[in-house]
């Protein structure tokens, strides 16, 4: 699960302080729907049971050091897999996060054989709506998430797409 830079790996209870730090920064927090920050208590009960969780897919982002660079997360629902990806702060705008987006959804295609994925990206968010586009997804129309507007991003991954990252 490499790519030139980023590789991913499945995460374990040991990422839990990691990822806490991670989604603990202001930008991230805002970055979210709720906006609400995240008591650790809270996170590791959470972490716990989406480690536990066999239709939910956490993974570390990691440079080619195994620094962590961030998080990746999958949810598969019916149709689609919904996807959410946070990186640290250092990490962001190198181009990591539509190359982890990729990696990941090759992951999932290739293990679970899920072929559509989703991202609801906070309209204001304009880092993370280019970060999507430019990993393939595609804007398919907006809907309100807390009362705040998202888009909403698809891609879907084909035979012949799957292996080009
Ligand atoms: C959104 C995120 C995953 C994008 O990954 P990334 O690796 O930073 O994406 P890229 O490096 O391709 O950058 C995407 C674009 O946003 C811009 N950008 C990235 N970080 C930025 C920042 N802090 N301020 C301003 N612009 C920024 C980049 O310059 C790039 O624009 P360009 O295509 O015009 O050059 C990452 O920035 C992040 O984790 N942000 C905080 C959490 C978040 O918003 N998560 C997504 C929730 S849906």
């Amino acid at each position: 699960m490499r790519n030139r830079n980023v590789s991913i790996r499945p995460a374990s209870i040991d990422d839990c302080q990691d990822i806490f730090g991670i989604i603990s920064d202001p930008d991230v927090i805002k970055a979210t729907f709720k906006q609400k920050k995240i008591p650790l208590d809270e996170h590791k009960i959470w972490f716990q049971m989406a480690l536990n969780n066999p239709g939910r897919f956490l993974f570390l982002i990691e440079d080619n050091d195994k620094n962590t660079l961030g998080m990746l997360r999958f949810d598969i629902q019916k149709k689609y897999a919904d996807v959410s990806i946070v990186l640290n702060k250092a990490s962001r705008g190198h181009g990591y996060g539509p190359q982890a987006l990729n990696l990941g959804c090759n992951v999932i295609y290739q293990t679970t054989g899920v072929s559509d994925y989703r991202a609801y990206v906070r309209a204001d968010n304009i880092p993370s709506c280019k970060a999507f586009t430019k990993a393939g997804f595609v804007h398919n129309g907006t809907t309100t998430i807390e009362g705040t507007e998202a888009d909403i991003f698809v891609y879907t991954i084909t035979d012949t797409s799957s292996n080009a990252v």
